[in-house]
């Protein structure tokens, strides 16, 4: 069978590069225009690799339930990889070395410790918008990334990290600058100094559960034998798989929903039917289907990470190709999530597409917003059940309008689906009070 057919030269010496990293052009035209001329799979290459580009849900099924020895997380981001988070993180592992840091996570994300962080939650979101005041555009980007690293640090780390918590902000905002990323992945040591205060920092939280071991992620990974510079990666990922991608989500939803007022009055009239002066806990999450739609609407136009790799062991076929071995693949949800056959009208926000009888999403695979397969997010059920808590607690509290001029685009940098013009919006309070469930 023929090597799928490439995507034209690109640039002299580059190739795709810029494409294929988000680097000051729009990769999601780009790819689409490969899908248009080419379907499924074409290939796009940079300097030192050729890409096999895999789109649509048998694709995108065949990558994820694919691993070691034919597709490999580790051969997709290699040193650059191990030289942000350290060798031995997660996404950088594939087999047995992946599981034994995957299962003890995995017994720290149980549905009882995710939703009982609910009250934690709702109280954190009270104090980040305690500030915002009637007539003062509020910065939604930034209010959300500080939210979603609160939360994702009291819940990984426990909230009780109290005074190291700026610090750890601090250390972790230098660290993961896109200059500063860049730079380390290009094999300058920028982030070492970085890496050992946090390697300072985390030392007293890791040997604090050494002596007290709790129901929490330190304690598990400890308990499963890593060492401590294994821990301190492992916490990395998380934090950065675990906020950033909720900060863009919960960003996007809500401007997507000031886009279209009319699906948004829904989503209010559900809130008040179903949580009326109650509190946002388990139980009223699960009645909030309304509000789900809109969610899984947003990551299908706006999924938060919009391209992930593999590397290929083992040469197979797919789609009428030969994917030789030593090439890379690239599963793109933003762009899967756009094919006209898998989903109708695909560029409207539609959020009815995903109710019965339609649900257009049902084939598998066809939303591949948090991944899918063996190794499917892990923090999955904590970024909807959080982002139905932020969003409730949200408009409930406040009446929000975009601010005027306010546009809704992608930015063309990098991996993450960002607005490119960040998102502005104006509130209003409503004078609701919002009641914790411990309370009630
Ligand atoms: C809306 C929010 C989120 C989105 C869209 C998202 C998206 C994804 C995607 C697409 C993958 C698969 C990567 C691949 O196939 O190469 C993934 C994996 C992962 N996610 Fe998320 N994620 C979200 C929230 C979170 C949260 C809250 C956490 C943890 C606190 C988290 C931790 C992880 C980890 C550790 C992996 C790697 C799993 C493994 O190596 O087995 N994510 N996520």
């Amino acid at each position: 069978m023929p090597l799928p057919p490439l995507m034209g030269r690109g640039l002299p010496l580059l190739g795709h590069f810029p494409y294929i990293h988000g680097l000051g052009v729009d990769s999601f035209a780009f790819f689409m225009e490969g899908y248009r001329q080419h379907g499924r799979v074409f290939a796009v290459r940079d300097m030192k690799d050729t890409f096999a580009v895999l789109l649509g849900p048998e694709a995108n099924r065949f990558v994820l339930e694919r691993e070691t020895p034919h597709l490999s997380w580790g051969a997709a981001y290699g040193d650059e990889g191990s030289r942000v988070m350290g060798p031995t993180a997660m996404p950088l592992l594939d087999g047995e070395e992946q599981r034994r840091r995957r299962a003890p996570m995995m017994s720290a994300f149980r549905h009882q410790n995710i939703v009982a962080f609910g009250d934690a939650m709702v109280e954190l979101a009270r104090a980040q918008t305690a500030g915002w005041k009637e007539g003062q555009p509020v910065d939604l980007i930034g209010a959300m990334s500080e939210l979603t690293f609160r939360v994702a640090c009291g819940f990984l780390l426990g909230v009780e990290i109290g005074e190291d918590y700026p610090r750890f902000r601090e250390l972790y905002k230098k660290m993961f600058t896109p200059v500063g990323l860049a730079l380390q992945a290009a094999g300058l040591p920028y982030m070492q100094r970085y890496r050992d205060g946090l390697r300072r920092l985390s030392a007293r939280w890791i040997a604090d559960r050494r002596a007290h071991p709790r129901d929490d992620i330190i304690s598990r990974l400890l308990e499963a034998g890593l060492d401590d510079e294994d821990v301190i990666s492992q916490v990395l990922v998380l934090m950065f798989a675990g906020h950033d991608t909720t900060k863009l989500s919960l960003t996007w939803t809500l401007a997507l929903l000031l886009r279209h007022p009319e699906y948004l009055a829904r989503v209010l009239a559900e809130q008040d039917e179903v949580l009326a002066e109650g509190p946002i806990d388990a139980e009223a999450t699960r009645k909030l289907p309304v509000l789900e739609r809109a969610l899984r609407e947003t990551h299908r136009l706006y999924p938060p990470v919009s391209l992930l790799r593999r590397g290929v062991l083992e040469g197979f076929e797919l789609g009428g190709y030969t994917i030789p071995r030593g090439w890379k693949v690239m599963y793109l949800p933003r762009v899967s999530h756009q094919l006209p056959d898998v989903f109708k009208e695909p560029e409207r926000f539609d959020p009815d597409r995903f109710a019965a009888p339609r649900e257009e999403h049902k084939q598998p695979y066809a939303m591949v917003e948090f991944g899918g397969g063996y190794r499917t997010c892990i923090g999955k059920e904590l970024a909807m059940f959080e982002a139905k808590v932020v969003l409730s607690y949200l408009l409930r509290t406040f009446h929000f309008e975009l601010a005027p001029g306010q546009r809704l685009e992608v930015a063309n940098a990098g991996a993450m689906t960002s607005p490119r013009y960040g998102v502005k919006v104006l509130v209003k309070r409503t004078g609701r009070r919002v009641p914790l469930a411990q309370a009630a």
